[in-house]
């Protein structure tokens, strides 16, 4: 197995860091605009290693050492400048680095899975699906994963309830038109319904990407080890079923947009998205963030 991560910022080295200390590949090389940062990144996670129990090859180089490339992770982008600037806001710079990298790494990984984190991620998803040409199922987005996550964390302090048995999905847009899917909430076969409670966790949820960048100037921890739950379900084929943005394709009659539903992750990528019962709040929320992203794609060309 070979990763590729591209991208190693503060997103990407932590990415790579955590598939350092759960090493699930024989390969991981770092690509970076600026070499020197992937060389030293590569040194240091090489260091690290050596106390781990793994003989992962750990190493920088270009786009042609990435050949062969089982999962490409695609995270580079342009600074933020600011934390509490729109995802939307960094869609044209970072479209430009998509069309400068994408074609070239999908011509010498043909065969690869692309987990798609720069943002505007659904966006950019769909963009990364037409210029790789790989097709729908092998571009995943990290997409509103990193909010269900949030979200769950929130609940589960709330509820004293592990977050992995809070059945909660944040869906649509990775951005401001996300929403919860309050009709498929569930814990311990316990329906939880939308409640005061719920809606001021959801409203943190929301806030909590701005919240954490203005703390610490980015986020980097949760975006790495959720991209890493998507590398786990595809490395072990373990058919998870995730909220991550994915090509729609006619699910409430929308399509030709990437956007967050309940999709099983396999060694092949997306093996199925699901088609949660919404309700029909739910299914406007959809629609809105059907009509923001598709507003934001057009936006790149
Ligand atoms: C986040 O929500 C920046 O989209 C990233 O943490």
């Amino acid at each position: 197995m070979k990763i590729t991560i591209v991208g190693t910022g503060h997103v990407g080295s932590a990415i790579a860091f955590a598939a350092t200390i759960n090493p699930l590949a024989a390969e991981l090389l770092l690509v970076n605009r600026n070499l020197a940062k992937a060389e030293g990144e590569a040194i240091d996670l090489a260091n690290a290693s050596a106390l781990q129990n793994s003989n992962m090859r750990i190493r920088a180089g270009q786009i042609a050492d990435s050949g062969g490339s089982d999962i490409l992770i695609f995270t580079a982008s342009v600074p933020y400048g600011s934390p509490t600037r729109k995802r939307t806001e960094l869609a044209i710079e970072n479209y430009a680095i998509l069309q400068d990298w994408l074609p070239q790494l999908a011509t010498v990984s043909p065969d690869a899975i692309l987990i798609m984190v720069s943002n505007p991620v659904d966006a950019l998803t769909y963009a990364a699906i037409k210029l790789t040409g790989y097709p729908p199922e092998r571009v995943i987005g990290t997409g509103t994963l990193l909010d269900s996550v949030r979200y769950r964390a929130l609940l589960s302090a709330e509820l004293g309830i592990h977050p992995d048995d809070i059945r909660a999905y944040i869906l649509g847009e990775h951005g401001d038109t996300q929403f919860a899917a309050h009709s498929l909430a569930m814990t311990g076969g316990e329906r939880f319904y939308p409640s005061d409670m719920s809606a001021k966790l959801f409203r943190q949820t929301v806030s909590m990407g701005y919240d954490v960048s203005t703390l610490k100037g980015h986020t980097s921890y949760g975006i790495a080890l959720a991209t890493m739950s998507i590398v786990d379900s595809i490395v072990y084929d373990l058919k998870h079923t995730m909220p991550v943005s994915v090509l729609i394709d006619g699910f409430l009659e929308v399509r030709d947009v990437c956007l967050s539903l309940p999709a099983v992750i396999g060694r092949g990528g997306v093996t199925r998205v699901l088609r949660p019962k919404l309700s029909e709040e739910e299914q406007a929320a959809f629609q809105r963030s059907a009509d923001a992203v598709r507003a934001n794609i057009s936006a790149l060309t």
